[in-house]
């Protein structure tokens, strides 16, 4: 009886080890994405090669080695652009509209169309929405409970422009460096999170 226990549990390992195994290589997985989007134009095409920083997260399944997390923190951190005039806080009024867009990025758009940051589909932000997804953590208060403190407004626009300047392979999307959004949107949405008068900080 013991033994065929024993048969059994050593057959369901193998048959987990096969699976594990089965797993496409990066090359399959790759072409593979390539054919679907084989006939979109080239500058779509282009936007599924992964950058150095998403291609070690696709190769690691987002568990890079302490080496890799460093190497991507710095590469990432050289590609932030930080305004030109100092400011980092917009117009909270236009901020809650970015954070509260999800448009953007699709085949159907039109070429015009602006794209939002979507913010809420993560995140928590206005305490009074009651609609919000909780993949990132809340950011109600989030300036307040910061004091407005001018290190952390440029912590968080860091954050905003470049997520993998901060948290390797982050799942929070780089609105800056992939231009979902410009500097006067991220600079808005910044204001969303740390002017005194947003109603994320009521
Ligand atoms: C697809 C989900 C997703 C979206 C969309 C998203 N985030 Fe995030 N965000 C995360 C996750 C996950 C974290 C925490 C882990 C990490 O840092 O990568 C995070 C962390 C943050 C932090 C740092 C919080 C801290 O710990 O202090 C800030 C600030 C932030 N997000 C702002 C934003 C803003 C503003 C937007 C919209 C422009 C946004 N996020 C959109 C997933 C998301």
């Amino acid at each position: 009886m013991m033994k065929h226990i024993f048969a059994g549990a050593a057959l369901l390992l193998s048959a987990g080890a096969a699976l594990a195994d089965e797993r496409p290589s990066q090359a399959v997985i790759d072409a593979y994405l390539a054919a679907t989007f084989g006939k979109a134009p080239p500058e779509w095409q282009a936007r599924i090669k992964p950058d150095e920083s998403l291609a070690v997260c696709n190769t690691t399944r987002n568990n890079p080695s302490s080496a890799q997390s460093e190497a991507m923190l710095k590469r990432e951190s050289a590609r932030v652009s930080y305004p030109a005039d100092g400011k980092f806080l917009g117009d909270w009024k236009k901020g809650y509209q970015v954070a509260n867009n999800g448009r953007g990025g699709q085949f159907s758009d039109a070429p015009n169309t602006v794209s939002g940051g979507n913010c809420f589909a993560c995140h928590q932000l206005d305490p009074k929405e009651v609609s919000f997804g909780t993949l990132g953590p809340s950011l109600a208060a989030y300036g307040k409970d910061r004091k407005y403190d001018p290190e952390t407004i440029k912590d968080a626009y860091t954050k905003i422009y470049n997520s993998m300047a901060v948290v390797p392979c982050s799942n929070m999307p780089r609105f800056g460096v992939n231009k979902v959004l410009d500097e006067q949107q991220i600079k808005d949405v910044m204001a969303y999170l740390f002017d005194p008068e947003s109603p994320v900080n009521k």
